[in-house]
């Protein structure tokens, strides 16, 4: 049988909860997501981290972290079914995409601000995503891509389409098939009017029109042009 996820969310329940009714279809919409297999195991890994998880270093250079994909390797091998991992959180919505000869020395790099527990920015270049989209994630891995949504000043959507450019490039060249699953569209917006990203009074609607505009953007100049289209996001975070 085939489970369905609906997804809860603490903040909309906590900040609108008197006005909001829902309800959900008495049969799936074609627009659904793809049926959730109950024995998923997925991953959430921080933008900021996920160079730790995927490579260690070597004589020759970074290389495939060997820790990290024997234990995906066991994981797929005992449910059948191989891992789910989502890059992104925090510091994934704050990322800033640099050419590699604008950041030339680092793959990525940490801005931290005091009083603040995360990255409070983070800069990722081209290399960060060849590097660690590599060749020897389990067969059948699949990644879900958290891309900036947090920043809106003039130069924000085209940071977005650069670094969701990378990131399907990476994930999907041809030789490997298809493991990109979705894009994120930022991460926490519950947040981001306490972290002066937005107004004091940022509204559900607000948010809601900023993450169909990028969404649609998205759409357009990432995944139409790579033959990619349909329910390719995934939902409220
Ligand atoms: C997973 O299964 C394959 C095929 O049987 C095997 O070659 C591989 O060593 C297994 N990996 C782990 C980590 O158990
Ligand atoms: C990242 O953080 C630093 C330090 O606060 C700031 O100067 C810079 O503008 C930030 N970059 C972005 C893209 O937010
Ligand atoms: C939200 O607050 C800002 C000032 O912080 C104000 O300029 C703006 O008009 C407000 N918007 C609404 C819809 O009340």
């Amino acid at each position: 049988m085939l489970v369905h996820a609906f997804l809860v969310l603490p903040f909309l329940a906590v900040a609108i909860a008197a006005d909001v009714t829902i309800s959900p279809p008495a049969s799936v919409p074609d627009y659904a997501s793809t049926p959730v297999p109950r024995n998923l195991i997925s991953f959430g890994i921080a933008a900021h981290s996920f160079e730790e998880y995927a490579v260690q270093s070597s004589s020759s250079g970074p290389v495939p972290n060997t820790l990290t994909i024997h234990l995906l390797e066991s994981l797929t091998n005992s449910t059948g079914v191989a891992p789910l991992i989502r890059v992104g959180g925090t510091s994934g919505d704050r990322a800033t995409f640099l050419l590699n000869s604008e950041q030339p020395d680092h793959t990525i790099k940490i801005v931290k601000k005091p009083g603040f527990q995360l990255p409070f920015n983070i800069t990722l270049n081209q290399r960060w995503f060849t590097q660690n989209f590599h060749n020897s994630w389990p067969k059948g891995t699949k990644f879900i891509f958290d891309v900036p949504l947090a920043r809106k000043d003039s130069l924000a959507v085209e940071n977005m389409v650069r670094g969701a450019k990378w990131a399907l490039d990476a994930i999907t060249p041809a030789v490997r098939g298809d493991l990109f699953q979705a894009f994120e569209v930022g991460n926490e917006p519950n947040l981001y009017a306490g972290q002066d990203f937005r107004k004091q009074n940022y509204t559900l609607d607000q948010y809601v029109t900023e993450w169909r505009n990028r969404a649609q953007v998205l759409r357009e100049r990432v995944l139409q042009p790579k033959g990619l289209g349909g329910a390719q996001f995934q939902g409220l975070t």
